[in-house]
């Protein structure tokens, strides 16, 4: 395959923080004296306030991986309290809202009194040590303060997505056992209103256990109170002191727990520890955006994903950077919004997701081109396959070709940033992730798990622990087990499609396994189908990926009905708003074709290749049907599909 390479610029190799040669050397001693090297980068990256007794121990074949066991630490200190001796004054957080007349500034003096003050007030409403805490939060800078509190204490954040339903955010807060839920009135987004609270009151119906609500009052607008459980945060901020100790914390204490889908069942909840998460987020975000002192930085996630932890909050505040968080959304008040506040805060460094980077694309050039951008240096994206079109526009349209992009492939599990092109390091290629970062070892294996040679695509395994890396699933070992290591033991399974090619650069395809992405967004098919079913109509329903030209995939839904029950239009409109409220907009499938009977094999397995095909119009080849129990159906299926 010929793919332009775009030569790192001297200009650029001459003030960066990697070059070339330095990421070979590094690289290759990551691999040959591991311990070496990360107990030089803990050293470097991280204050401790008792070192650890071993860097590294454990490994895949006997999964007890463990990081920097006997250390101690504690996140919030490392974020805010060591920077107060150099930076008190400069900008933590720049906050730019909804509304482009709402931004405000909170240096790290401000942040680390404000962390302090409500690490207080969860302590006042009783909690401890290792309780978990459930933050529903839009994109204000209590998000931010409410997650570095629960690390000041110790407390395990779980953070959900404001855009998740409150049957999503019910079904979290059971599983994580949270005790304390904080969230806001409402939320904001590209003007319109989020319920947030009310989502809340409604998910509380059945989680008994929770204690308090404490909420940020965001919008003017009024909410239903119940006085003995909600409390604003504003009045438990106002009378509270401001000196809170830091809880001294083990490296392997656990940090938080954040929600993921997988192919089968609900949500995982990837838990993440202290020491080695923290690291390899800090490191991560110094090398792979090549943040220089004193930079703005701007990472367009909402804190909902593993995105907005570690590269809004965690690792930007370790190294003491300047983070911007955003409210609002790429297309308000216009399609110029990311590049004018580009311009209004003088972001040097920006990282967005490829589906809105193909958005904004879609307005027209003219929407960029009145902003200036020039304080612009690196640009970043995540979260999904950047198609070479989209990635060209972003390098010549947005970043004058002047800035080089780092296309970052990792997960919620990988805690940070696995494949990237180092900035000034590595010449790029569009479309590809590039070379792992140090102490990383991805291999490409077939389906009975043997390496499979450069240019061939296969599964994406790492062979290798490194310190980002998830713990467990939470209370639920034995899914780890099953879904990372179970296929092929002694390697960490990543669902994923890629090649390698013979310049040693990884190009990921997108997932192998039933998870979609959806404008970035990672989704199970089984979790949709299990909302479509929810529906007293439904009798089966499969649910299939289809590309989408701005969200990279879209969801096509097949639905039998119970006998009794009509397909019609109000029916699909009921089912579109029940797969609403099971999980959340984001999860609303763009086709619904119902049909008399699903294709299964005798054993009583729906035939979702099949299926896959069907919905992408894709009839050439349909593959060996014999082995379906009424080969009958497909006709059928095919006559009615919803593309043609
Ligand atoms: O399929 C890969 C895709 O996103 C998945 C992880 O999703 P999530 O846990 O939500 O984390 C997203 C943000 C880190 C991966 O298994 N993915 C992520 N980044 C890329 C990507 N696919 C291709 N290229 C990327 N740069």
């Amino acid at each position: 395959m010929e793919h332009d390479l775009h030569p790192v610029s001297p200009e650029f190799a001459s003030n960066t923080l990697v070059t070339e040669t330095q990421y070979q050397e590094q690289y290759a001693r990551s691999l040959s004296d591991p311990e070496g090297f990360w107990s030089e980068q803990a050293k470097k990256y991280l204050h401790w306030f008792e070192d650890w007794e071993k860097v590294l121990s454990g490994g895949f074949d006997s999964l007890d991986v463990h990081w920097f066991s006997g250390g101690k630490l504690n996140v919030s200190f490392n974020c805010l309290d060591r920077h107060l001796a150099t930076r008190a004054e400069q900008p933590a957080i720049i906050w730019e809202g909804d509304d482009p007349k709402d931004s405000k500034v909170i240096n790290y003096r401000e942040l680390h009194e404000q962390v302090c003050k409500f690490a207080n007030v969860l302590k006042h409403y009783g909690v401890r040590k290792g309780d978990r805490v459930s933050i529903y939060l839009p994109m204000i800078p209590e998000a931010a303060i409410a997650m570095l509190a629960c690390t000041r204490i110790g407390a395990v954040h779980s953070v959900v997505f404001g855009g998740f339903s409150s049957e999503a955010l019910k079904t979290r807060i059971q599983d994580a056992d949270c005790q304390i839920v904080i969230t806001a009135n409402e939320g904001i987004r590209g003007s319109k209103i989020v319920p947030l609270k009310h989502n809340v009151d409604t998910a509380l119906k059945e989680c008994p256990n929770v204690r308090n609500v404490i909420v940020v009052k965001r919008t003017q607008n009024q909410v239903a109170w119940n006085s003995s459980r909600d409390v604003w945060y504003h009045d438990a901020m106002s009378q509270i002191k401001t000196e809170c100790a830091p809880a001294i914390m083990d490296a392997e204490d656990p940090l938080f727990i954040l929600y993921t889908s997988g192919s089968t069942g609900k949500p995982k909840g990837i838990l993440h520890g202290t020491a080695g998460y923290l690291l390899y987020a800090a490191m991560t975000h110094k090398l792979v955006f090549d943040y220089h002192d004193k930079e703005i930085y701007w990472c367009t996630a909402d804190v909902g994903w593993i995105t907005g932890h570690s590269y809004c909050v965690y690792g930007p505040l370790a190294n003491g950077a300047t983070t911007l968080l955003f409210e609002g959304v790429p297309t308000y008040p216009t399609a110029s919004r990311f590049w004018e506040v580009i311009d209004k805060h003088k972001v040097n460094i920006f990282y967005t997701a490829p589906t809105a980077i193909r958005a904004l694309r879609r307005e027209g050039d003219d929407w960029v081109k009145r902003t200036s951008r020039k304080s612009l240096r690196v640009l970043g994206t995540v979260g999904e396959p950047i198609n070479p079109e989209a990635w060209e526009w972003y390098y010549h349209i947005v970043g004058e070709a002047r800035c080089p992009i780092a296309d970052t492939w990792w997960q919620t599990e990988t805690g940070g940033i696995m494949i990237s092109a180092l900035p000034g390091a590595t010449p790029l290629k569009p479309g590809a992730a590039a070379w792992p970062f140090f102490g990383i070892v991805p291999m490409i294996i077939d389906d009975e798990g043997k390496p499979v040679p450069d240019g061939k695509m296969g599964k994406l395994v790492i062979t290798q622990p490194w310190p980002g890396m998830l713990q467990t699933v939470y209370q639920n070992p034995e899914r780890f087990v099953n879904a990372y290591f179970k296929e092929f033991p002694g390697r960490y399974l990543t669902g994923d499609q890629a090649y390698r090619d013979a310049d040693g650069y990884y190009w990921i395809s997108g997932r192998s396994d039933d998870v979609l992405k959806i404008s970035g967004h990672r989704i199970g098919t089984q979790e949709v189908e299990s909302a479509l079913i929810r529906h007293q109509a439904v009798s089966e329903a499969a649910v299939v990926a289809i590309p989408d030209p701005i969200k990279g995939q879209s969801i096509y839904a097949f639905v039998t009905l119970k006998v009794g029950f009509h397909s019609n239009d109000d029916l699909k409109k009921e089912l579109v708003q029940t797969v609403r409220e099971s999980i959340g907009a984001i999860a609303i499938p763009e086709h619904i074709q119902f049909t008399e009977g699903m294709p299964k094999t005798r054993s009583g397995k729906i035939m979702r290749r099949l299926l896959r095909k069907i919905a992408n119009n894709d009839l050439t080849d349909l593959g060996d049907l014999t082995t379906l129990a009424d080969p009958g159906v497909v006709d059928e299926i095919i006559r009615d599909r919803e593309i043609k």
